[in-house]
């Protein structure tokens, strides 16, 4: 098998830091690995597979005649809006995994199990964009229940983990615990999320809309129907948790008026759907959390039940590592399914 040159930008962070253990753990054909940063972490050193990796300074020129072949771009929308078309002009794919290029309609927006035939249309603009966390992990259970029954709408309600605000909101809950136990939690000043995390729920993720709902929420909304092909209605509720690293969502799911819905059917079409695993026992309390799902690279899905006024509408729990999920596994997984199609 080939091996392809890979740059990683933002490679001192939440999502960067776990993309390089998923490029090894998922074993995945490295040739060279770039690691890149702001200045302040430039001359640092990061490990890939038992070698130190210097990681250098992002800026304009660094690409140039480095024969990157994919950058996953991490550090943020402006980053991504300033310096991918350098990567992609330096030869690379990119692979963003912010929300600066999500909605452009020349930008596949891709979660390998839904619409892997849409990284075709890469070569639009060289860049293939990685969805927002919570929509991944929603759209990997909504697309075997959409072929089966046919949606109508959508209602989800998040809980959403810490590392979402990347290092520093997992920190900043981490830091809030020790406050909490040296009594000492009304000292501390929150900077990382608008409130305290630490034993609180915050409903108000990313910034605030003139239609009343947050940009979290329209990202949900707007992403769930460009990746399925779809025009359901979605609406979503984004709360923020004292969680560290996965996410959790309540989600009902409205059919189509002459659908009646089987539990036991719907388990099965989610069991047998590629990285979903069903946990759906509640008399055993066998049902995924956040718990379950941390460091592994699945969506788990339990709480399945048939709605009891309506024969068309089916709820259910679905949870997902926010940092692998919902970044940089998906990533891989569509830098995998690009190579697949490259050597084809
Ligand atoms: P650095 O550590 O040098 O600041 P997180 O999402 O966990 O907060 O991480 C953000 C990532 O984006 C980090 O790797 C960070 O690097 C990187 N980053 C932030 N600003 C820049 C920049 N101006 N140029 C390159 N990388 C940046």
């Amino acid at each position: 098998m080939s091996k392809y040159n890979v740059a990683i930008v933002g490679a001192t962070g939440a999502v960067g830091e776990e993309l390089a253990r998923v490029l090894e753990d998922l074993d995945f054909p490295v040739g060279e690995l770039l690691p890149l940063a702001s200045a302040r972490s430039a001359g640092g050193q990061i490990e890939f597979k038992g070698k130190q990796c210097r990681i250098e300074e992002l800026t304009e020129t660094v690409f140039d005649g480095r024969d990157i072949d994919i950058a996953f771009f991490s550090a943020g929308g402006s980053i991504s809006a300033k310096y991918a078309k350098h990567a992609v002009d330096a030869g690379a794919v990119v692979i963003d995994n912010t929300s600066h290029f999500r909605m452009d309609p020349n930008v596949p927006l891709v979660v390998p199990e839904v619409n892997p035939e849409d990284i075709a249309l890469w070569r639009e603009a060289g860049i293939i964009a990685n969805p927002n966390c919570s929509t991944i992990q929603m759209v990997q259970l909504l697309k075997p229940l959409h072929d089966l029954y046919g949606i109508k709408r959508v209602d989800v309600s998040t809980y959403q983990a810490a590392s979402g605000a990347g290092k520093e909101g997992m920190e900043e809950l981490v830091r809030e615990m020790e406050a909490f136990f040296k009594f000492k939690l009304d000292e501390y000043k929150p900077e990382a999320f608008a409130h305290q995390i630490a034993l609180n729920v915050i409903p108000h993720i990313d910034v605030p809309q003139p239609n009343g709902y947050t940009k979290e929420e329209m990202k949900m909304i707007d992403e769930t129907n460009k990746i399925m092909h779809s025009d359901f209605a979605v609406s979503a509720t984004c709360v923020r948790v004292p969680v560290l690293r996965s996410h959790s969502e309540s989600i009902t799911i409205t059919f189509g008026d002459d659908v009646t819905v089987d539990a036991d059917k719907s388990r099965e079409v989610l069991e047998n759907f590629e990285n979903v695993v069903v946990m759906d026992d509640i008399e055993n309390n066998i049902y995924p959390m956040p718990i379950t799902s941390t460091d592994t690279d699945l969506t788990y899905v339990g709480r399945i039940r048939k709605d009891l006024f309506s024969d068309n509408i089916l709820h259910i729990w679905g949870v997902a590592d926010q940092i692998r999920v919902g970044a940089a596994t998906n990533s891989i997984r569509i830098a995998q399914k690009w190579i697949e199609q490259q050597e084809a």
